[in-house]
């Protein structure tokens, strides 16, 4: 955990934002596997995470916005639990460790929140994401699932994305723990990408690379010699000379800070030609892009700065022709960079997405496009100092999506499908960093990962 003190200014901070009622953030529970014992590995709720640090089960926190009163609901272990998992700290110790001095069991909790309701106090609550958490809500608020679904306060999504979207020095330390372990799953994963390998065997041992030096990985591994798909999570091919495999991987701190990183190497070792040509076209976008980043600059125009390099460079190749202004002002360049340049990524590697992505990634200046491939842009609006994000263009040849253009005749001014036709084999190419926005500028986060073709080469020699 943090000192205690981070905790009680981060929930100082939301005090001053609320107007008035309770906040009532629920930990998670254990979440069973394949029978009711049989438990996935045990992860925190990033908010509980965020605003009282245990990273434990079975807790509530509340945030009393008109009292100030702060209290932590839990039950200490009995024998039997003493007897299967050992002695562990009261909750009361606990929540001192997080500033909070107020604790009661968790049976406290639902008459607790019966008298606020009845004063009617206004409860506010995040949108929950798992079941288990609806229906504990509803019990507690006399609600339908439904009910709960729709009820979260629009306030409190603002206030906690207020404050959760700039990071704190301590959190980006925690962040660039999480770099390393990266640069320990692609290292390895680069070295280990040879002709005849399995994909579940690369993506299997970076998988214990994210377990032995943190909390495991932020979000399943993606790993594939079929990178066109963009989140491919099947492991079973063989590697094979003439592909690219594109590792779409990070890990969580042991704070489970995130980190989010894709590189893509050829198989074997050395670039073929029309790799190259490709990958140096993605290598400019990553590369362009983050160098524009800077306070007051919004990631929605480096979105299409990395879409312009995109359609000029494919036009060079022969892929693409005409306008290339135009063609991006179109979307035609989304056939080969269908999705956004990246997302903000702290405690969620997708940062908050459980609010709801535009209540994150945009706000009342920075609508988002429905245009294809940038409505997929998750984070549009203005870069301020302290945001985190991701870069992470990419090129793909995805079959299906060329045979339905070409069969409508779309875009025929602006893509060569005759030529597009031939890298119907090719796969998909992603290069993905983390940045942080400074006072001034950016940084990129984390021991540089070998990303230039040479670099590439000489690690995978
Ligand atoms: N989690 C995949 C990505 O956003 O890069
Ligand atoms: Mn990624
Ligand atoms: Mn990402």
């Amino acid at each position: 955990m943090f000192s205690k003190e981070v905790y009680s200014k981060r929930r100082k901070a939301l005090k001053e934002k609320l107007s008035s009622g309770l906040a009532l953030f629920l930990g998670n529970t254990e979440a069973s596997f394949n029978y009711p014992a049989n438990t996935y590995h045990f992860r925190q709720d990033s908010d509980f995470l965020y605003f009282f640090g245990i990273d434990h089960p079975d807790l509530a926190g509340i945030v009393d916005i008109d009292s100030g009163e702060e209290i932590i609901f839990g039950n200490d272990v009995d024998m039997d639990d003493i007897i299967w998992m050992g002695n562990q700290p009261s909750v009361k110790e606990t929540a001192g460790k997080a500033g909070v001095t107020i604790t009661f069991p968790v049976s406290k909790l639902a008459s607790y929140l019966k008298e606020a309701l009845n004063k009617n106090r206004k409860v506010h609550y995040l949108p929950p994401y798992r079941g288990k958490n609806i229906i504990q809500l509803g019990e507690l608020l006399s609600q339908t699932p439904a009910g709960i679904k729709n009820g979260f306060s629009g306030e409190l999504i603002r206030a906690v994305v207020s404050l959760r979207l700039i990071k704190e020095d301590v959190e980006v330390e925690e962040i660039e723990k999480a770099m390393e372990i990266a640069y320990h799953m692609h290292t390895t994963a680069m070295k280990m990408a040879k002709p005849g390998v399995v994909e579940r065997e690369i993506a299997g041992t970076i998988l214990g690379i994210a377990s032995s030096m943190g909390k495991g990985v932020s979000f399943p591994i993606i790993l594939s010699i079929n990178g066109q798909t963009l989140h491919n999570h099947y492991h079973g091919n063989v590697l094979k000379e003439g592909r690219m495999m594109v590792t779409d991987a990070g890990a969580e701190s042991l704070m489970h800070y995130a980190s989010d990183i894709t590189r893509t190497v050829p198989v074997g070792g050395k670039f073929n030609q029309r790799q190259k040509e490709i990958y140096e076209i993605v290598l400019k976008a990553n590369q362009e892009t983050i160098k524009v980043v800077k306070p007051g600059k919004t990631n929605r125009s480096t979105h299409l700065l990395a879409a312009e390099i995109v359609a000029t460079e494919l036009k060079a190749l022969g892929l693409m022709k005409g306008d290339v202004k135009e063609a991006v002002q179109n979307g035609a360049h989304a056939l080969f960079f269908p999705h956004g340049l990246g997302h903000h990524m702290g405690l969620d590697v997708h940062d908050m997405e459980g609010f709801g992505e535009d209540n994150v990634g945009y706000d009342d200046t920075i609508k988002r496009s429905d245009q294809f491939g940038l409505a997929f842009l998750r984070f549009g609006k203005t870069y301020e100092p302290g945001h985190v994000f991701t870069i992470e263009p990419g090129i793909y040849f995805i079959p299906a999506l060329i045979d339905q253009w070409k069969a409508e005749k779309k875009f025929t001014e602006f893509i060569n499908y005759d030529k597009v036709e031939t890298y119907k084999d090719f796969g998909g190419i992603r290069i993905e960093d983390d940045i942080l926005v400074t006072s001034d500028a950016y940084r990129v986060l984390g021991r540089p990962i070998p990303k230039t073709v040479s670099e590439v080469e000489e690690i995978m020699k």
